[in-house]
């Protein structure tokens, strides 16, 4: 079996990676509408979360240049309609019922996504600034010390299994 040529080898990834521009996934930024917004806690927590959290977790996303180029492109697809699904900020006027756990998750470091960060300078948040955000989400969101609160709508995962009729 002869080895192909890198040049050859070169060729075909080229094509590959101008091939997958093709695949439509991905390519729809249109943002929707805002329709409703949690009520703040102070405008502080909320300018904070735009800059943290809200490109993947509100229907304000700016979308970078990279979002336009496969494969990135899927994942920041991908990243933003799953975040939206579990927490969106602009859609206040539907149940949210991941909302109690936004201080929780930045709190121990699981948001915003890792990923997210090297190229967005502006959600690396300092000590004091995360030491703010955790607590406004907590008053504004609930979850963090401020008790069971009881939503309507609970009812996922959870190992009670409560669920007997
Ligand atoms: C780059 C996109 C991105 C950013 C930025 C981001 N998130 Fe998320 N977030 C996701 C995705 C994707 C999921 C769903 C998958 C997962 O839980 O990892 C998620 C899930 C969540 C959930 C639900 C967790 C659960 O277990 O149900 C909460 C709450 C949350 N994010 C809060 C935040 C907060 C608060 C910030 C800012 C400090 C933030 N996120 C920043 C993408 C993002």
């Amino acid at each position: 079996m002869k080895r192909p040529k890198l040049s050859r080898v070169l060729l075909v990834l080229a094509a590959l990676g101008l091939a997958i521009q093709l695949v439509p996934y991905g390519w729809n930024h249109a943002n929707p509408a805002v329709a409703a917004e949690p009520k703040w806690d102070k405008p502080r927590t909320r300018e904070l979360f735009f800059r943290a959290c809200a490109d993947c977790h509100s229907n304000e996303t700016k979308w970078p240049l990279y979002s336009r180029i496969a494969p990135v492109s899927w994942l920041v697809y991908n990243d933003i309609q799953e975040g939206r699904e579990h927490l969106n900020v602009s859609e206040w006027n539907r149940p949210q019922k991941d909302a109690h756990e936004a201080a929780e998750e930045l709190q121990k470091g699981a948001m915003p996504l890792p990923i997210y960060l090297p190229l967005h300078p502006e959600a690396r948040l300092s000590p004091a600034e995360k030491a703010e955000l955790v607590a406004g989400l907590a008053a504004t969101l609930g979850g963090e010390g401020e008790g069971a609160k009881g939503g309507p709508t609970g009812g996922e995962g959870g190992e009670g299994g409560d669920d007997d009729d």
